[in-house]
């Protein structure tokens, strides 16, 4: 797994003594005064969220658990769930709390070290205290509230940042059209310290094993509530319509259209950093093109072979430059920074037509376009 830092602290937690690691629930809840619940809660196939996981555990932890124990959920969970856990579990001697995490793959131990605020929420105000206590070291403003607003800070977060990835997504769009530079656009934009710059870096859409699952488990929520959350899905709608953006433009690049023909992919995982490529921009961008008929060669410098979850049929290459021998055109679809040092000479002599479509805005465009290539990206 790749995330910066943490093999580190895990060999220090063990070697201390302080860390230990278990398989068998009893003895690991044995003797504890808090348990924090990080457990997966995926999409189900009706688009809410299935809480099978949470819900199983919850049962076991009933039956083992010394009263007064302190249960904190980490998990994104939706807005209620914190509250039905004394539920789940057939006890109410144990208080429960919601404490979202707010890390990004990646960058989650500087992230945890470094947050900019922690939300706990629970009916319980000693719990709440004790559990605000955890974070006593790191100073950040500390929001101390109820179970279901805390629960709702994660879901409203996410919503909000795919909101504003979508949306300049769609100004980059705009900008194509009107000959606008998105570059300038997103300098001009961020300064404004009402909107700040962060999360405004046009791209071939948004993926990874957090936003698609959170925002559609809102969506889904809010129906249950008797909201239609409009806006989110117009969010939702446009982060796919931006899939077929980038295919469309690789189609462009390539004469005649990619049916038939060969595409040279740079990237799969769903950001740089990561060897994640769960719902990955790079794979939804890619099954689209193999449905239109390419044959698609990719790299990726944490992905040496295909495993299931990347599209049957995707050939998986050693390097970047392997990856565009013969294939008749390169879509650059992950930041890595490796990319950029690509010698984009030695690319053009592997590849039939001398055309790039750079999603993420990582190579030198004058380089590469003095070395004889089309370049085309997202608004610009
Ligand atoms: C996200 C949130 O950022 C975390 O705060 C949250 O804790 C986590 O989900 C979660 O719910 O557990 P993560 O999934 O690691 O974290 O991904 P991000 O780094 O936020 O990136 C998500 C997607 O947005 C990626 O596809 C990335 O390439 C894209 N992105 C991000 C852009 O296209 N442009 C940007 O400017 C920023």
């Amino acid at each position: 797994m790749v995330e910066d830092g943490l093999g580190d602290l895990v060999a220090k937690g063990l070697g201390s003594g302080l860390l230990s690691f278990s398989t068998d629930l009893a003895s690991a809840v044995a003797e504890v005064e808090a348990v924090l619940l990080c457990l997966p809660t995926p999409t189900a196939a009706d688009g809410s969220t299935d809480l099978a996981v949470l819900e199983e555990v919850c049962v076991e932890l009933g039956s083992l658990l010394e009263t007064g124990t302190t249960v904190v959920v980490r998990s994104t969970v939706p807005v209620g769930t914190t509250r039905r856990l004394p539920e789940m579990m057939g006890r109410s001697d144990l208080p429960v709390v919601a404490n979202p995490e707010f890390l990004r793959e990646g960058t989650a131990v500087s992230d945890f070290l470094g947050p900019d605020r922690i939300v706990v929420g629970s009916d319980d105000r000693d719990a709440a205290a004790f559990v605000a206590g955890f974070y006593e070291a790191l100073d950040v403003p500390k929001v101390v509230t109820d179970p279901s607003a805390a629960e709702m800070i994660k879901y409203a977060s996410n919503a909000y940042l795919v909101t504003r990835l979508s949306f300049i997504n769609s100004i980059a769009a705009v900008c194509e059209g009107l000959d606008a530079d998105i570059d300038a656009v997103v300098e001009g934009l961020g300064l404004d310290h009402r909107i700040g710059s962060a999360y405004l870096r046009p791209g071939p859409g948004w993926g990874g094993s957090c936003f698609p699952k959170d925002t559609r488990s809102l969506v889904d929520s809010a129906r249950r509530g008797g909201y239609e959350f409009r806006f989110l899905e117009a969010a939702i709608t446009a982060n796919e319509e931006q899939f077929d953006r980038v295919v469309a433009k690789v189609e462009a690049t390539v004469e005649g259209g990619i049916s038939g023909r060969c595409v040279a992919v740079w990237g799969l995982t769903f950001k740089a950093g990561t060897d994640d490529h769960r719902d990955s921009p790079a794979v939804a961008v890619i099954e689209r093109m193999m449905v239109a008929g390419a044959r698609v060669r990719a790299y990726d410098p944490t992905v040496a072979s295909r495993s299931e979850a990347l599209p049957e049929g995707l050939e998986i290459c050693a390097d970047p430059v392997e990856a565009c021998r013969g294939a008749d055109g390169l879509v650059i679809l992950t930041e890595w920074p490796e990319f950029a040092e690509v010698d984009p000479g030695a690319v053009s002599a592997v590849l039939e037509v001398a055309s790039v479509v750079d999603t993420r805005g990582v190579i030198d465009r004058k380089r590469w376009t003095s070395a004889g290539f089309g370049v085309e990206s997202i608004g610009r």
